[in-house]
């Protein structure tokens, strides 16, 4: 097995035409390291992937594996291994047949295909399987078959483009923990794209979040959904409430008094970063299970739009006087309102986060 290596992208860019598919970036992946590319459609994460490869020509910077300038070498010379959703096996070919087809490339001789193929096989929990017909493989089984082949080659970096996204939901929850579990195994440095924020938040050491071209937040797991820096990335990393605010004061250590632009609104403590000023304008969002409900009493009082069961908890939507979008509180309780259909809404203060960013990614 190679040892691990990083990855890094140095000031990386692709144009078509009026389109910045991916605007200058640079990144640093450690080696070992997963990080996920997540974000929209559109977003420029294939394009991203596939100038790490090495099908597309970025229009500036440079990739480095391992120290090494890798950019004017073609996709075979630069030691990757690539998973793709629709799996891209080899019909025809045996389960066995496509885990040795790199080694065969490579002018492995059959003894070592052999043995590389069997403990890849054992790897993926595949093991009685190397005879089979790729037809007569479930979705998940097939997957497992993409990787053990992408892997066989001791790559220096692993490149997985929506690796589940043809799987069904339990599948793919499932999934996501045992190639986890496998990256970690073997080292290897990886990238996954992914517009699943869960699959990103479950599978990485961290989380590159793009939009339009670009990364506008980078961070682990716990960082992008507990402090995400501005309201695309609060909103697009599930469900958040948003309040807009205005700075009225020093709250002591790291925090601010904010006064939120809402009738009957009690001042709140919210922590933030140093820099900011009095009178300047802020958001502030909650996630919805972060939101406490009490009938009687609470911070800001909303009324009850509707509530639905989702199994492992209660989705409530409410309306909060003087504003336009319903707020969501996620409660593991059933809570009933009081008579006049209100209910009372508290937070921990460290569950508020100040979106200091401006109001959008852009
Ligand atoms: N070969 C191409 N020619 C012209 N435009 C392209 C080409 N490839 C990508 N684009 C454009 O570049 C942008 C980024 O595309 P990319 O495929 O990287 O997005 P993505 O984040 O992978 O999206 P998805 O989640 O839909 O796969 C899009 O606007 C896309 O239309
Ligand atoms: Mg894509």
């Amino acid at each position: 097995m190679n040892a691990s290596v990083p990855l890094d992208l140095q000031n990386i860019s692709k144009r078509y035409g009026p389109i910045h598919a991916l605007r200058p970036t640079s990144l640093h992946v450690a080696a070992g390291e997963m990080l996920a590319l997540l974000g929209p459609s559109g977003c420029g994460k294939t394009t991203t992937l596939r100038m790490i490869a090495g099908f597309t020509t970025p229009n500036t910077g440079n990739v480095m594996i391992g120290g090494v300038d890798v950019t004017d070498l073609p996709p075979n010379k630069r030691g990757l291994g690539m998973v793709f959703q629709n799996y891209s096996l080899f019909p025809h070919m045996t389960v066995g047949e496509n885990v040795a087809y790199g080694l065969k490339m490579r002018g492995v001789n059959a003894a070592d295909r052999t043995k590389k193929v069997r403990s890849m096989l054992e790897l993926v929990r595949l093991s009685s399987f190397e005879g089979r017909h790729i037809h007569q493989m479930s979705g998940g089984q097939q997957q497992r078959v993409a990787l053990a082949r992408s892997l066989v080659t001791d790559p220096k970096i692993l490149l997985l483009d929506e690796p589940l996204g043809a799987l069904d939901r339990n599948l793919r929850e499932s999934m996501q923990f045992e190639l986890r579990e496998i990256q970690r195994r073997v080292g290897t440095t990886s990238i996954i794209v992914t517009h699943d924020q869960e699959e990103a938040l479950t599978m990485s050491d961290r989380v590159a979040v793009m939009a339009e071209g670009e990364v506008v937040q980078i961070g682990t797991p716990i960082e992008i959904y507990e402090r995400p820096q501005n309201q695309f990335v609060s909103e697009f990393l599930g469900t958040a409430n948003i309040f807009d605010g205005t700075i009225v004061g020093q709250g002591g250590e790291g925090l601010w008094n904010v006064a939120l632009s809402l009738p009957d609104a009690p001042i709140v403590k919210v922590s933030g970063p140093p820099h900011l000023k009095n009178s300047s304008k802020v958001r502030m969002a909650v996630r919805p299970e972060r939101l406490a409900i009490d009938p009687t009493s609470g911070d800001l009082r909303a009324k009850v739009r509707g509530v639905v069961f989702r199994g492992s908890y209660y989705a409530y939507e409410l309306d909060l006087p003087g504003t336009k979008r319903p707020l969501y509180v996620y409660s593991n309780e059933k809570t009933e309102a009081g008579s006049d259909g209100f209910i009372g809404l508290s937070w921990p203060q460290k569950y508020a986060i100040l979106l200091t960013e401006g109001g959008t990614a852009r």
